[in-house]
């Protein structure tokens, strides 16, 4: 094998992932409903894979061990498996750094994920092409899969059972649309419960599940069409329409999943009441109490000055749309 370094940057869905398909093996990681994303610009994980003597993972420079080290240890064996390698996986030596904001609880398994199964693929001399690799990188998170490329990306539902055909691809690259995300810190409590575990709670629990995945493919086609005509309005719409979804089918389980603080809601509250005065950010949140607000260029900064004001906000990151992923092979 060789040595290879990559570097992936992360991602913000528009139209959100929460549930995985009914009977799938959970190897597969296959998501019940596709998603679309805006991946960011510095925000990012660089990750080198090496030959070693033995398996080692170091993240953010100190070594990890248990099951964050267990599940990049496994993400290797897949990419190996798929490289069709005769004879057992040579070890390697993993180490990862994230840029992602220090007050962040922002999740880094996308770029993570997205990196790692990229710097693997080419130090195993393994090929498939982008749209392969985003299924493989898939199965470590399936956030990642749409972290492969820059810009736009919707992440395919699928049909098939071996989860080939479910993969995410480009929609528009990094300078078809110069928007920005507001990335609003708010206080943060303990963690309600993990993604992967809270989509099967909600699958098993919430009434407002089936309505959910049933509703998603509509709001996919018509954030695509909005996307494509640079509408951002309509696009805010249907962004925020999907947030509050994907949290009301959180909620309504059982027990309940709730990641937001009472500073979230004040932040949501927030930008509508400056949408009213003519500043134009819409909102979207992920698994935990922080708040993503879309708008134009023009009016970050000033959306962002307004938006530090609110109380229980630590800070706010203006981030643009991001470059793809890159990856160097040292022999
Ligand atoms: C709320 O990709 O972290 O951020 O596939 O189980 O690793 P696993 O989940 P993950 O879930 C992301 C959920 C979300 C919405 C989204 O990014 O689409």
């Amino acid at each position: 094998m060789k040595s290879a370094r990559a570097v992936a940057h992360t991602n913000i869905a528009l139209v959100k992932y929460w549930g995985k398909r009914d009977a799938s093996p959970a190897d597969l990681n296959l998501p019940a409903v596709g998603s679309l994303s805006l991946t960011l610009d510095r925000l990012r994980s660089e990750t080198t894979v090496a030959p070693a003597e033995q398996d080692s993972f170091h993240l953010n420079q100190e070594p990890a061990s248990g099951e964050v080290a267990a599940k990049v240890l496994r993400h290797l064996d897949r990419v190996w498996q798929a490289a069709g390698h005769a004879g057992a996986r040579p070890a390697c030596e993993v180490r990862s750094h994230n840029y992602l904001p220090t007050a962040a609880g922002l999740a880094s398994s996308a770029s993570g994920f997205a990196a790692l199964t990229l710097a693997a693929a080419a130090a195993f001399d393994y090929d498939p092409g982008r749209p392969a690799l985003s299924a493989l990188a898939r199965r470590g998170s399936g956030s990642a899969a749409r972290s492969l490329w820059g810009g736009f990306v919707r992440l395919e539902r699928g049909v098939l059972p071996d989860g080939s055909d479910c993969r995410a691809y480009p929609l528009q690259p990094q300078s078809f649309w110069d928007v920005r995300l507001l990335i609003v810190h708010t206080e943060k409590g303990p963690k309600a419960i993990g993604s992967t575990a809270g989509m099967q709670r909600s699958r098993d629990t919430s009434p407002y599940y089936g309505p959910w995945v049933d509703t998603s493919e509509a709001d996919l086609a018509a954030a695509e069409a909005a996307l494509a005509a640079r509408d951002l309005p309509v696009l805010g719409d249907i962004l925020e329409h999907s947030c509050f979804k994907m949290h009301a089918c959180m909620m309504a389980s059982r027990p309940p999943i709730v990641y937001w603080r009472g500073a979230t809601l004040d932040v949501i509250h927030a930008v509508w009441r400056l949408r009213a005065e003519g500043l134009r950010g819409y909102v979207t949140s992920d698994a935990g109490p922080h708040v993503k607000v879309l708008c134009a260029q023009d009016q970050a900064d000033e959306l962002a000055v307004r938006l530090r004001a609110v109380s229980g906000v630590h800070a706010v990151d203006v981030v643009g749309p991001g470059p793809d992923p890159t990856v160097e092979v040292s022999a």
